[in-house]
């Protein structure tokens, strides 16, 4: 397995260009089933989940094809078209499903479409239970009938779904964007009340109106749907990656040094930006993206919670606890999405993080420096956490288990290198 080693202690600067958003683009690819017309998405990340999630669409009898980049259309990013003329096979198989979560966004579709579908349970995961139970029971408002058989859920519905009145008992992300989905297929008048207000579930909404959709309320918490008999197709760009952004926004304020993050949108980012300027970080949001200037200052500690957009992401909780762990005086963090959230801790306590949990939140008491060591992480964003820990410390630190950043961060270290980081890949 390859491994990344840093060698830290160098402030960043330069131009980050931001990629566009893995958690957009996933839900805007199983978008495609809804339709047998050609979804074209432009500015489209090159990840591993990204791989995944086409794999697991080619197995339904999506068709795919990659038409370059987006340059002339002012973004960078892939531009993918994809057309599922006929549902070939409405299993989601084990085998693609376990390798990422978010394969549960192909249920709400195939069941709208075909009336049947049949899809892995996506079965425990690093950061939690995380469970699909709310999913379910709201398809089942919409009349599907649903059994879990073989670790499978098994979803049918005579002729089309059946619009509801959807109220999420917790926020849920893909929950939302997969009722979403149904909703557009369905019969009649869906609401979805505390829906998630996600940056990534407005641009699904605005990419399915763009495809016939009749939707109302985009970006907020209640989402009203027309259902239509047929969706047609259409051209999105995705939007760009609010955590990759927020990522390399840390990167610069712990190596305390100067990136310009190009194309990344403030407007999404605005709770880490709070946090950011509170800890000390000068940010400035220009036309072509957001600086990030941290060179020469003493950064503090902020208290930070966790919570659904508009609130502070929990995808940026471990890029910040690096951060704080390196900033004067104390900070806590608290996280109230996922309850077994902070693995990176023992690794970056390890790098000389002095850093204590208490039940869901970690108590942050800053260090003058980390040093480098051998780490690795088990997740996505841990990984990242650890990446900018070792960006900041001195001397040499290797991570392991880089397949993490792959599904999530692309060319990161082409990105960060540009920016004068000493970074490489080690292939085993
Ligand atoms: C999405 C994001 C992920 C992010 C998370 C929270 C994608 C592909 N992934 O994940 O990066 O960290 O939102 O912002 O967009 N829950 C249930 N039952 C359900 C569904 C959720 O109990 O049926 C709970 C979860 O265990 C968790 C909370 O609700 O505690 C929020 O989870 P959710 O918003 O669904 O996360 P994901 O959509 O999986």
């Amino acid at each position: 397995m390859d491994s990344i080693r840093i060698r830290g202690g160098r402030p960043l600067n330069g131009v980050i260009p931001i990629s566009g958003a893995k958690n957009a683009a996933l839900p805007l690819m199983a978008a495609t089933l809804l339709t047998a017309d050609t979804l074209t998405l432009l500015n489209l990340p090159h990840l591993v989940d990204i791989t995944t999630m086409a794999n697991l669409l080619a197995s339904h009898g999506v068709f795919m094809h990659m038409n370059g980049n987006a340059k002339a259309q002012g973004c960078g990013g892939r531009v993918l078209e994809l057309t599922t003329r006929d549902i070939t096979n409405t299993t989601a198989h084990y085998d693609l499903v376990r390798k990422m979560r978010a394969s549960i966004l192909v249920l709400g579709p195939i069941l709208a479409r075909m009336g049947q579908a049949r899809v892995s349970l996506p079965g425990g995961c690093a950061i939690g239970a995380r469970p699909v139970d709310l999913h379910l029971k709201a398809l089942e408002q919409m009349g599907a009938v649903i059994g879990i058989d073989g670790g499978y859920v098994d979803a049918r519905v005579e002729g089309r779904l059946k619009g509801a009145h959807l109220v999420f008992p917790q926020v849920t992300v893909t929950g939302t964007e997969n009722l979403l989905m149904a909703a557009t297929l369905a019969e009649g008048e869906t609401i979805i009340d505390n829906a998630a207000r996600e940056p990534e579930v407005a641009d699904l909404a605005n990419c399915l109106v763009a495809m016939g959709a009749e939707i109302s309320g985009i970006g907020s918490s209640r989402l009203v749907v027309q259902g239509k008999e047929s969706l047609h197709g259409a051209t999105h760009s995705v939007l760009p990656d609010r955590i990759e952004a927020g990522s390399y926004a840390v990167a610069a304020a712990i190596t305390r040094g100067r990136v310009l993050l190009q194309h990344a949108d403030a407007t999404h980012m605005a709770a880490l930006i709070k946090v950011l300027i509170a800890a000390g970080v000068e940010v400035t949001v220009q036309e072509d993206g957001i600086l990030v200037d941290a060179a020469g200052r003493t950064l503090k500690g902020v208290d930070v919670m966790t919570e659904p957009h508009p609130g502070f992401p929990t995808d940026m909780q471990a890029q910040v606890m690096a951060l704080f762990a390196t900033a004067e005086g104390a900070s806590m963090m608290t996280e109230t999405i996922f309850e077994n959230r902070f693995m990176h801790v023992p690794e970056l306590k390890r790098m000389g993080a002095n850093i204590n949990i208490h039940n869901n939140s970690a108590i942050v008491r800053g260090v003058d420096a980390l040093s480098g060591a051998p780490v690795m992480a088990t997740d996505l964003r841990a990984s990242m956490s650890l990446v900018l820990a070792a960006l900041a410390a001195t001397g040499e630190t290797t991570i392991a288990r880089v397949y993490h950043l792959d599904r999530g961060y692309e060319r990161l270290e082409q990105k960060l290198a540009a920016c004068g980081a000493e970074i490489e890949r080690l292939r085993d």
